[in-house]
This record gives C-alpha cells, sequence and structure tokens, in this order.
C-alpha cells in the first residue's frame, strides 16, 4: 500500500521547529530579517509574497516588505538591492518571480549578496551547491529532500531520476541527489525513450509542467514519486506533473498535489533565512 508524503504536516512541523530556534536566537538578542520585494501586478507573485510574509510571521522573522509599481526601472530596482545588500537588519533579501520584461532578471539576482541570497539563485550559491561548499540551495529541492528524509527514504546507491533541467529546480535538485550518494540522472525535453529511463528509478522527481503527464507506464513498481507540478484544472481542481491515481497503485511513496511539495519551499525558505545567520 502507498505511503502518502504529507507535506504539509512535514513543513509545519519544520517551521514549528524554526519558530522555537528564532525564539532562543531573539533571548540571545539575535533577530532576523527577510526583504521581500515585489514588483509589478501579479496576481500569483502576490499571493506567494503575502505566504511568505505570514510565515515569517509565524516563526517570528521580521518581513520587511517593497511593493513596488510596475514601471520601476532596473536602475531603482537594482538601487534598493544594494541599500539591502547594507542594512545590518536585513539578513535575507528576495526579490519575487518573474520580473516584468523590462527588468534584466539575470542582472537583478546576481545584486543580491550571496550571503543574503536566501533563494539560492545567485550563481555563487548555485556553484558552491555542484562542489560541496556551503551556501544556499533553491528551496524547493531543498524541500524534496527533506520530504524524503523525514519519510524515512533512503537516498543513497539509488537510482534517481529527475525530469526537468530548470535552473531553479531540475538542476539543484539532480545536486543535492547526488551530495545523498543517489545515482542521479536528468531527463528533459529532448530526452528519447523517457519511459524506459523513468522505469529505471527508484525515486522519481517529476518537474516538467505538464498536467498529469506521467502515469504508471513511467513507474517502477515500487518507486517513490515526487511530483513538484501544480497546475488550476478545468473544473478549478489542482492537480501535479502525476496522474496521481493511475500511479498510485504502483508507488511505495508518493506526494500529493497540493499538500505535497508545494508546502516545503515556504518551510525551506524560512530555514535558509534561519540559516542566515551562521552564513553572515
Ligand atoms: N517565483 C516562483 N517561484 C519562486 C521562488 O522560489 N522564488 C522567487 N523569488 N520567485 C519565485
Amino acid at each position: 500500500m502507498a505511503e502518502i508524503i504529507d507535506g504539509k504536516a512535514i513543513s509545519t512541523q519544520i517551521k514549528d521547529e524554526l519558530k522555537t530556534k528564532v525564539s532562543e536566537l531573539k533571548a540571545s538578542g539575535k533577530s532576523i530579517g527577510l526583504a521581500v520585494i515585489l514588483v509589478g501586478n501579479d496576481p500569483a507573485s502576490a499571493v506567494y509574497v503575502r505566504n511568505k510574509k505570514k510565515a515569517c510571521e509565524y516563526i517570528g522573522i521580521e518581513s520587511l516588505s517593497y511593493e513596488l509599481p510596475e514601471e520601476t526601472t532596473e536602475d531603482e530596482l537594482l538601487k534598493l538591492i544594494d541599500e539591502l545588500n547594507n542594512k545590518n537588519n536585513v539578513n535575507g533579501i528576495l526579490v519575487q518571480l518573474p520580473l516584468p520584461k523590462h527588468i534584466n532578471e539575470e542582472r537583478v539576482l546576481d545584486a543580491i549578496s550571496p550571503l543574503k541570497d536566501v533563494d539560492g539563485f545567485h550563481p555563487v550559491n548555485v556553484g558552491a551547491l555542484s562542489i560541496g561548499r556551503k551556501g544556499f540551495v533553491s528551496c524547493t529541492p531543498a524541500g524534496v529532500i527533506e520530504l524524503l528524509k523525514r519519510s524515512g527514504i533512503e537516498i543513497e546507491g539509488k537510482e534517481c531520476v529527475v525530469i526537468g533541467r530548470s535552473n531553479i529546480v531540475g538542476k539543484p535538485m539532480a545536486q543535492l541527489l547526488l551530495r545523498e550518494n543517489g545515482t542521479v540522472t536528468i531527463a528533459h525535453s529532448r530526452t528519447k525513450n523517457l519511459k524506459e529511463v523513468c522505469r529505471r528509478a527508484d525515486i522519481l522527481v517529476v518537474a516538467i509542467g505538464k498536467p498529469k503527464f506521467i502515469d504508471s507506464e513511467y513507474i517502477k513498481e515500487g518507486a517513490v514519486v515526487i511530483d513538484v507540478g501544480i497546475h488550476r484544472q478545468e473544473d478549478n481542481k489542482l492537480c501535479g506533473d502525476v496522474d496521481y491515481d493511475d500511479v498510485f497503485p504502483h508507488v511505495s511513496y508518493i506526494t500529493p498535489v497540493p499538500g505535497g511539495v508545494g508546502p516545503m519551499t515556504i518551510a525551506m525558505l524560512m530555514n535558509n533565512c534561519v540559516k542566515s545567520i551562521s552564513l553572515q
């Protein structure tokens, strides 16, 4: 019988642990501040930012909110980041993506001090991950590792297949599984024989961005399936990249959508904020 990995419960557990840590830090005179920058009016981004601020409040992290108009210039944004890089009460800086089209995302992310880059997107942190140095790790893949570990799933020596090669999920996911001594394959849109590649996986992490793409034909009997996708269906219900009902009878563990990987991203962002104190 498959076990459902409860990301909501695990993320709450992590946030409660962090809350305790933050109050201990406060008792020793250290507080944590996260600057959250939102440019423009993207409704999905506004929801994400609101949830991040709510999590800060729950844990006891001070959130400093910068909600800037759509017309903000790249120079204005870079100037704000420079100021925040130099502010002692700001330990983490988060620029919500996507940015408006007239702003160069790469230039903006590169401007954030690697020591305050709680998203783990700065090239210095990306490089640090690949050579096993200390640094911030992208939150969603870090959350997946935490889900596996806290569910008692061993990674060492396992065949791990990651579908998707984005800078935010697929690539850091593969690096993290490798760091845990998994045998890692990255599959992507140009992969030939995707079904056969996936059927090798003891642990299959799916981040393709296509609703219900992965059905039981892609699954080895007894595999662990982690679904990073999230989509709104025509009936208004949410679904992932995995056809959950079709796959369920064949897996040992699976993450649901919603309530699987999703809640872990914010929990790991909070974890990075707490970590920022020891890195700085
Ligand atoms: N937009 C979608 N996901 C993310 C994320 O993890 N961090 C930031 N900053 N923006 C996002």
